[in-house]
């Protein structure tokens, strides 16, 4: 029997030649950059499950939103509890931030995740059962400048990562108090000629009228630009808002459109409301999303806190930069290739292997014992940079000859010193890090070594302090409660 993945799904693996949005050393790029830029801007990874009891999405994601009514992943567990496979992030994270009391750690928290989501949608290119977001939901704060500076931050995420052509859409949908009255006008408006309407966007009519903003149904498209216009009921503090979030953006430098009849398809937004879309993608052309969301963590059962926040579709993401073809790593090859000839060399390269890898060498080693042409074709094709023979003579001799793959030029090297061969290989790749390495060896030299750890200890403790590798601390606030009773 031949199994497949499901519809709409599909796998991240090292290499796929027809598709390589798959390449997962390209995922691990994007989600590097998104982590780097995420740190940069003071916000902290969460990791909810992936899935809830149905009723957060319920009340959290919308009643009447599409997701709701017609894409959950909704089971019953076998303790009878109706489960969800997370559709998105944004309920989870304002569940774990109440369940787990925040709020009672610091009155702000900027907090991300990278994760995968599910939607049962029609499978489309750029639109699958389960894709995956990186995110970030600000707590806590309701200037104009946290929402700029979170449209900032996914600007500067798209920059980094080399990505153009992309256009930023913006509008209000003001607080409650216009909401009410726009909501009126609007239906006001629409129900004269409900009949010329989609079928769609006559359910919605009784439903949720500002989703028909966004119907993308030409019949209704025609009817929509007459329609009133959201910006035009904003109340003082809703425009004033708006007007703040748009100076701060003018002053980055930020260019944005104001599209009036951007509603975005979730039922929790506010005042702001922001889209990404991307030129290269076709009809699922939005990259990412979001806007702030005022009332939700107190419609959850939590405090009253104000809420902003966004969404990116990876896929999306990664195809935009294949499509424009960004310059992006290539795979990570190993720095060297060992072959081991004889039971005795075969020993010294596997623990070779072993202290190589130890001091942060990427090694690798043949196992196959194959024709030694062969072998050597395989570490070619691997990508190694290097490869080493060792047989009886170069035990006897304690010299091996290391083969560079690309010049195919051979240079002896003690055995003794081949580690600290590829280790400077190694650093190499990275000049930085190279000349921050050359610089610290040459201060600690100078101070003589400081008490506590020794020169290797303060040489790595600079280092750690400079490259950014720290250990974190990962102490817990408790354990929650178990209220299961299965
Ligand atoms: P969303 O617009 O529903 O927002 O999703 C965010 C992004 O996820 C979309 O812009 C798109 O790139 C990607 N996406 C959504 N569905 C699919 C799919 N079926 N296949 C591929 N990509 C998809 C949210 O989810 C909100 N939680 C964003 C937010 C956070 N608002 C405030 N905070």
């Amino acid at each position: 029997m031949e199994h497949r993945t499901a519809p709409g799904l599909f796998d991240i693996i090292p290499n796929d030649p027809k598709e390589s949005w798959h390449n997962s050393h390209l995922w691990n790029f994007v989600e590097a950059t998104v982590r780097s830029v995420m740190k940069n801007y003071g916000f902290q990874e969460i990791r909810t499950p992936i899935f809830e009891r149905t009723e957060l999405f319920e009340k959290g994601t919308g009643k009447e939103s599409d997701i709701v009514t017609k894409e959950m992943y909704t089971f019953k567990d076998k303790g009878n509890r109706s489960i969800t496979l997370r559709p998105e992030g944004t309920p989870p994270v304002l569940r774990a931030f109440i369940e787990r009391k925040l709020q009672s750690q610091a009155p702000i928290h900027k907090l991300f995740y990278i994760g995968p989501m599910f939607r049962y949608e029609r499978p489309q290119a750029g639109r699958y059962r389960q894709h995956h977001q990186f995110g970030a939901e600000a707590i806590g704060n309701a200037s104009p400048e946290q929402d700029a500076e979170i449209i900032d931050m996914l600007c500067t995420i798209f920059s980094k990562l080399g990505l153009t052509n992309l256009t930023l859409h913006l509008n209000s949908l003001g607080n409650e108090n216009c909401r009410s009255a726009f909501h009126e006008a609007l239906c006001r408006f629409l129900e004269p000629q409900a009949d010329k309407l989609s079928a769609d966007s006559q359910r919605r009519l009784k439903t949720n009228p500002l989703r028909i903003l966004d119907s993308k149904e030409e019949q209704d498209r025609k009817i929509i630009v007459q329609a009133p216009m959201i910006l035009d009921f904003l109340d003082k503090e809703s425009h004033e808002h708006f007007e703040g979030v748009k100076k701060r953006l003018d002053s980055l430098g930020i260019a944005y459109e104001v599209d009036p009849l951007l509603v975005r398809g979730l039922d929790y937004y506010n005042k702001t409301v922001f889209e990404i879309t991307s030129g290269e993608l076709g009809a699922q052309n939005s990259v990412g999303g979001g806007g702030r969301y005022d009332g939700l963590m107190k419609q959850l059962g939590g405090p009253d806190l104000p809420t902003m926040g966004f969404a990116c579709g990876l896929e999306r993401v990664i195809q935009t930069l294949i499509k424009q073809e960004v310059p992006y790593p290539e795979s990570p090859k190993p720095t060297v290739f060992m072959i081991g000839l004889g039971d005795k060399a075969y020993d010294r390269c596997f623990s070779l292997l072993h202290d190589l890898r130890q001091e942060g060498v990427s090694a690798q080693m043949d196992f196959t014992g194959k024709k030694l042409s062969k072998v050597m074709q395989y570490a070619h094709n691997l990508g190694a940079r290097y490869t080493m023979v060792i047989g009886d003579t170069e035990l006897e001799q304690e010299a091996v000859d290391v083969k560079e793959m690309e010049s195919g030029e051979s240079q002896k090297i003690q055995l003794e010193e081949v580690i600290r061969f590829f280790k400077r290989k190694e650093l190499r790749e990275e000049p930085l890090h190279e000349m921050i390495h050359v610089l610290m060896e040459n201060i600690v030299n100078l101070l003589g070594g400081l008490p506590g750890g020794g020169t290797e200890g303060v040489l790595q403790f600079l280092q750690n302090l400079v490259l950014g590798s720290q250990k974190r601390d990962y102490s817990q606030n408790g354990e929650p409660e178990d209220e299961d009773n299965d």
